[in-house]
């Protein structure tokens, strides 16, 4: 397996909007991530991934893009990004920012000109549609509920949009979108940044003729078998690869949803030809509703969370690299979803939660407030809540008598966005000392209890954990590029693996539920002397054949 920086890197995602705010208008913004610079060099991560700062109407919170070359005002100015680069060089991390490219904005310039008649140069730079009478040209329903068609009455067409009506999807047929996209990336990489995340780059290409979807809920038609691994995906990010991507030193990673493992093996090949990973999504739908969506309230059974990433560890081995991570501005809290956000279990699965990411093959993704266990909120209402995806489900599902209020919002207490998006608690002043003015979503109540500067000070904190095990990582290369291999796969309490690499062996050993659990550790572990390299509970100096674990206990062995 070949070496690189970025299978040995930890990548800490920043959703700029909740992180800092440096000038009082309640929206985090690039002069507030340059004052936690050093918070995050402290931490000990590589590389920052920063979520859409270009300029935007927010009707997605910046994943709707209206300039990709402009940073969004309420962010600051492109001055301010130069100096936040720069001041993340000199500290010796990397930048990795978001390309949001499978749509732009109905306000970019490009659109407008597409929509202003049908014979616009710009036109095919998106897919429209005529109608099927008066109906949409398909049955498709997008990710952010209703019809994946808009109709728009200047020409008397439809255009597509996969995510809300105001991100219409870009055409990727088009030689000169591809060449437009590929500019871009080139004027962001030669001011020095130093790779991209992708965002849903998986469902660029379309199958053609754009066929009707399988009906799910009696609504509208899944447009996931025609738009996800399309056709020509493959084609469009090798022609990428080739003409920006090889010829820099950068680290990729695609988000992928959909995406199998034969398909990650094309995307995030070894050989590599197109990106250097994707993020696989299969163990964040294992805690779907039976009707397909997400919106549930149901935590996902250990035994299939242990098949789903191993499969992922085993069936990637040596042939694609992995992304680790069990939370991001997409999903849930972890420690609320995978572990027990209650008082007196919420530290210790937190740091059982992260012994078991980031003992596994792949490079490690922290979303921001993981390191600090940060949970879920309770929202009462639903006013309380901004994220365009929660807002519509709750309208559509209930209003179609498909889920009832108060059923859709305990789900929403779950599942919604907006848990991942509550600013930052930095310490237990105003705010969480997030900003001093109105912030533009809730702080959680918790922040007094919960807060970064309470944990610096505490050798035994969360953030103090994430810290060991970033610099385990790179001080063993076992944890970096050992093989993988899951103990007792149907332990539904225990979630136990080896790691194994020139004669080394690596036992990592989680406990999973709020009880006491008895855990056989293998025999090679029992005879041979070794060292404990973390625990999180008790501290194992050696492996006995039958031992008890505590609640949410996690301990790390190597021999
Ligand atoms: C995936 C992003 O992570 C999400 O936040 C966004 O809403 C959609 N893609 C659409 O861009």
């Amino acid at each position: 397996m070949k070496k690189t920086w970025w299978k040995e890197s930890v990548v800490y995602q920043i959703y700029p909007r909740s992180f800092c705010d440096s000038n009082g208008d309640g929206i985090g913004d690039l002069n507030g991530i340059l004052s936690k610079l050093d918070y995050l060099k402290e931490l000990g991560i590589d590389v920052i991934w920063l979520s859409p700062v270009y300029q935007s109407p927010n009707d997605d919170n910046g994943y709707d893009i209206s300039d990709y070359q402009a940073i969004m005002a309420e962010f600051g100015t492109m001055e301010d990004f130069d100096r936040l680069l720069f001041q993340i060089h000199k500290l010796g991390m990397r930048l990795v920012m978001d390309l949001v490219v499978n749509h732009t904005s109905d306000e970019h310039p490009w659109f407008t000109e597409s929509r202003s008649s049908r014979d616009n140069p710009y036109r095919d730079y998106y897919i429209w549609r005529e109608g099927n009478g008066n109906c949409p040209p398909n049955n498709w329903g997008s990710v952010f509920g209703g019809s994946a068609w808009e109709f728009d009455e200047h020409t008397n067409m439809y255009y597509l949009h996969l995510f809300s009506k105001k991100q219409p999807d870009l055409n990727w047929e088009n030689p000169t979108v591809r060449e437009e996209v590929f500019q871009m990336m080139k004027w962001w990489l030669d001011k020095g940044i130093d790779g991209f995340r992708m965002d849903v780059i998986s469902m660029i290409s379309k199958t053609p003729g754009l066929p009707n979807g399988p009906v799910q809920n009696g609504l509208y038609g899944d447009a996931s078998p025609y738009t996800v691994n399309g056709p020509r995906v493959h084609e469009y990010l090798q022609q990428m690869n080739r003409e920006v991507l090889s010829r820099y030193d950068v680290m990729t990673v695609g988000e992928t949803p959909g995406v199998t493992v034969e398909e990650a093996r094309k995307y995030a090949g070894e050989e590599g030809d197109e990106l250097s990973m994707v993020f696989q999504f299969e163990h964040m739908g294992l805690d779907d509703h039976p009707l397909g969506f997400k919106w549930n309230d149901t935590p996902p059974k250990l035994v299939k969370l242990k098949a789903t990433l191993s499969k992922w560890q085993t069936e990637l081995a040596g042939k694609a690299w992995n992304s680790l991570y069990w939370s991001n501005h997409d999903q849930p809290r972890a420690v609320s979803r995978f572990g027990d956000d209650s008082p007196k279990h919420r530290v210790q699965s937190a740091k059982m939660l992260a012994t078991c990411l980031h003992m596994m093959q792949g490079t490690p993704y922290i979303y921001q407030g993981e390191e600090l266990g940060m949970t879920n909120i309770s929202f009462e209402t639903i006013s309380q809540y901004r994220d365009i995806e929660s807002l519509n489900a709750f309208r559509e599902l209930t209003g179609n008598g498909i889920l009832t209020q108060p059923e859709m919002l305990r789900y929403l207490r779950r599942k919604s966005r907006d848990n991942a998006r509550t600013p930052m608690q930095w310490d237990d002043t105003l705010n969480a000392g997030f900003t001093t003015g109105e912030p533009w979503i809730e702080v959680n109540p918790n922040y007094p209890q919960i807060n970064a500067k309470q944990q610096i000070a505490d050798p035994d904190s969360v953030y103090r954990y994430y810290q060991k095990l970033i610099r385990l990582r790179k001080t063993h290369r076992i944890i970096v590029y050992g093989s993988y291999e899951l103990l007792d796969p149907n332990d539904e309490t225990i979630f136990a693996y080896t790691r194994k690499m020139e004669g080394q062996k690596l036992l990592c050993a989680c406990n999973f539920s709020s009880r006491e659990e008895v855990f056989f550790p293998p025999e090679e572990f029992i005879v041979r002397p070794g060292v404990c390299l973390i625990d999180n509970a008790v501290a194992r100096y050696c492996c006995e054949s039958q031992m008890t674990l505590q609640p949410y206990e996690a301990f790390v062995y190597l021999i």
